[in-house]
């Protein structure tokens, strides 16, 4: 009995120490969503639970070897002992309780992450081969850097151009893949102000580790004037076709794989692209007019380009963007 009494006063103190430990060692970023707040108490009583069964095994355990070690010159065999139907029924029982009460506790808390708030933002999230992109239909416009107002419910509808990526914000806790072809949702309500990164939690291919972009959360004054400040970077860009052109090239991310120095990236350069003479993965060989142009932007895969991945993704440009962007490239000379 005595025995008992020291491993049970081990046992909780063991866990307590874990506990303490767990918590100094800040194993999280800060919490910057509500949902974060939701999904942290999750983990909190994950941590309680983890601490307490290391303690229940390695104790006795190290107990045992320590205390119950063979003794000098004892010889004999060990006591057999067979089965224990109580403390057999005791551990099934208990840890099919600890299990349930998780798996309740975790259907509520998810129930809390993901349910829809009235009066939501939406931000549409875009994913592709390998950025990411921002469009606020409230405003009418496209960034490659995510605002949003403090303590404002935000519904993210994301959708994939090409393969599975997943919008990961440590800070906010929650993770939701991008499917090709289907809308996924992902409910955010940012409540520390603070610049964060979206990075995508999906290996999605070799430019994967590039798919890093601000995630920025600011005041509703900041954030007013970050609209006003887009909306007027639109006007003036707008007055000529190539500086609209360079703005679209800048909100979609081509620059994660079109370099505009005349260094090879995922993609061809654009410097000097305009009217030279691109060799095909076929063989054979095009002038890059504007005609070639508009086609590699619009059907991205019609004309490979020799010594690249058929990566790129499909952009929603219209006719008249897509001009621009063709008279920004022919900049580049
Ligand atoms: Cu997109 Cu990894």
């Amino acid at each position: 009995m005595r025995h008992f009494v020291i491993v049970g006063i081990l046992i909780v103190a063991v866990t307590a120490l874990l506990i303490l430990g767990l918590n100094a060692a800040h194993l999280m970023p800060v919490e910057a969503s509500l949902q974060a707040d939701e999904i942290d108490g999750m983990w909190k009583l994950q941590e309680v639970a983890m601490s307490f069964l290391f303690a229940l095994i390695a104790v006795p355990i190290a107990y045992s070897l320590v205390v119950f070690r063979r003794q000098q010159g004892d010889t004999t065999d060990a006591q057999h002992i067979e089965g224990n139907t109580r403390l057999e029924i005791a551990w099934s029982i208990i840890p099919l309780i600890a299990v349930v009460v998780f798996s309740v506790l975790g259907a509520g808390n998810l129930a809390n992450t993901i349910r829809p708030s009235a009066g939501a933002m939406v931000v549409k999230v875009n994913a592709f081969q390998w950025g990411w992109t921002f469009n606020y239909p409230d405003y009418g416009f496209t960034t490659n850097e995510m605002y949003v107002p403090v303590n404002k419910a935000i519904d993210l509808k994301m959708e994939s151009s090409d393969v599975i990526h997943s919008f990961w914000v440590p800070e906010f806790r929650v993770k939701q893949d991008l499917v090709p072809g289907r809308v996924t949702e992902l409910r955010i309500t940012p409540i520390l102000a603070g610049h964060y990164k979206v990075r995508c939690a999906e290996l999605c291919g070799t430019g994967h580790y590039k798919m890093e972009q601000p995630v920025v959360v600011v005041d509703d004054t900041a954030f007013a004037a970050w609209v006003a400040e887009r909306i007027k970077e639109f006007e003036t860009a707008s007055q000529t076709p190539e500086g609209h052109g360079q703005l679209l090239v800048q909100n979609n991310v081509c620059g994660a794989c079109h370099s505009i120095t005349g260094a090879a990236g995922i993609g061809p350069t654009w410097r000097g692209l305009y009217q030279s003479e691109v060799e095909l993965e076929d063989g054979t060989t095009v002038v890059a007019d504007e005609s070639y142009l508009i086609e590699s932007i619009k059907t991205p895969k019609a004309k490979i380009v020799k010594g690249f991945p058929p990566t790129m993704p499909v952009f929603p440009f219209t006719d008249e963007e897509i001009a621009d962007i063709v008279a920004y490239i022919k900049t580049l000379k």
